[in-house]
């Protein structure tokens, strides 16, 4: 049997019109939004009715944005918002034929969300995939009965801006599936497919992560105050923002999440989480989503 990284076609476009997301936190309801923009139905899942009410909130946030800015119109704006639909039951998903899954970074909430996604997707070629940042795309298949149509499909945050697309692909992802995500992501959501390895990480995180976590141990051993770390690498490095506000922009708990997922694989210091970020967390300074992180967002 031809494995993940074997030679496949990629398909310009794709055939999916009916598309699930598990969680609707900052990333699924971005998810949910481009793909609601390209005229698909979508269905998020959420835990409960509060948490599917803010998902729907920042979706229609987001949305307002696009037409403020001018990239949107207010019809678009609106047939958008009437592609998705918002449910607390899972079973609403057994028609999909792509669900991505962006719940919390948590390895046994995402192996539990694709035991359920496997006995309620009914379509016998449904690609289920993951927006995980780190978690091996190995240990979700193998969750399933079906690992040859599960792959990682890794956005980047604020979805509807950010073009990136990761395609993870474990040893047991099939070229059928590749192709098809590949399509999806390039055809249909008009995204920049890289590829990647099933390591924790993926390309872009693993090369991230280790400069956030410098970032953080700078400012922690007082070499250097927070915002003169990230006014370094805006004015000094041409970066759209520094670092702790990036860290701030992807959520600190997620930050850790990751480097605790790239400490466990490669055992590598660098990858370790500084004291001052699991401090921060244990306290809900989780950045930008609760408020406050490095830097405060409340009185914005
Ligand atoms: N934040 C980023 O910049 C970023 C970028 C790329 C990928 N990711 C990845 O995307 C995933 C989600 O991250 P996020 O930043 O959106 O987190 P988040 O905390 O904003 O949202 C997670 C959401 O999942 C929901 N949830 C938890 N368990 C669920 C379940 N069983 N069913 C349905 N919903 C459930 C929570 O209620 C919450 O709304 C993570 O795997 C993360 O690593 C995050």
């Amino acid at each position: 049997m031809p494995v993940g990284g074997d030679r496949y076609d990629p398909r310009p476009m794709s055939d999916i019109k009916r598309v699930g997301v598990v969680g609707s936190g900052l990333m699924g309801s971005g998810i949910a939004e481009v793909c609601a923009r390209a005229g698909l139905d979508v269905v998020v899942r959420e835990v409960d009715a509060g948490a599917a009410e803010a998902g729907q909130k920042r979706l229609t946030t987001s949305l307002d944005r696009g037409v403020r800015s001018g990239k949107l119109t207010d019809e678009a704006r609106d047939e958008a918002i009437g592609h998705v639909v918002f449910t607390t039951d899972l079973g609403e998903l057994a028609d999909r034929q792509l669900v991505v899954e962006a719940v919390v970074e948590e390895e046994t909430a995402k192996v539990d969300v694709f035991r359920a996604l496997d006995e309620i997707v009914t379509d016998p070629e449904a690609i289920l995939a993951s927006n995980t940042s780190s978690i091996p795309i190995m240990k979700l298949g193998i969750a399933t009965s079906r690992p040859e149509q599960v792959i990682g499909i890794h956005f980047f945050n604020p979805v509807p801006v950010l073009r990136l697309v990761e395609l993870v692909t474990s040893l047991l992802t099939s070229p059928d599936t590749i192709a098809a995500a590949d399509g999806f992501a390039t055809g249909v959501l008009g995204k920049k497919v890289i590829r990647s390895q099933d390591r924790a990480g993926f390309v872009v995180n693993a090369l991230l992560i280790p400069y956030i976590l410098s970032a953080i141990r700078m400012m922690e051993s007082g070499f250097a105050t927070a915002d003169d770390i990230d006014i370094g690498m805006v004015e000094g490095c041409n970066h759209p923002m520094g670092p702790l506000h990036l860290a701030d922009l992807i959520g600190l708990d997620t930050t850790q999440a990751v480097a605790v997922s790239l400490y466990d694989e490669f055992k590598e210091p660098l990858y370790a989480p500084p004291p001052m970020l699991s401090r921060m967390v244990e306290a809900g300074l989780l950045g930008r989503k609760s408020g406050r992180g490095f830097f405060d967002y409340a009185s914005r």
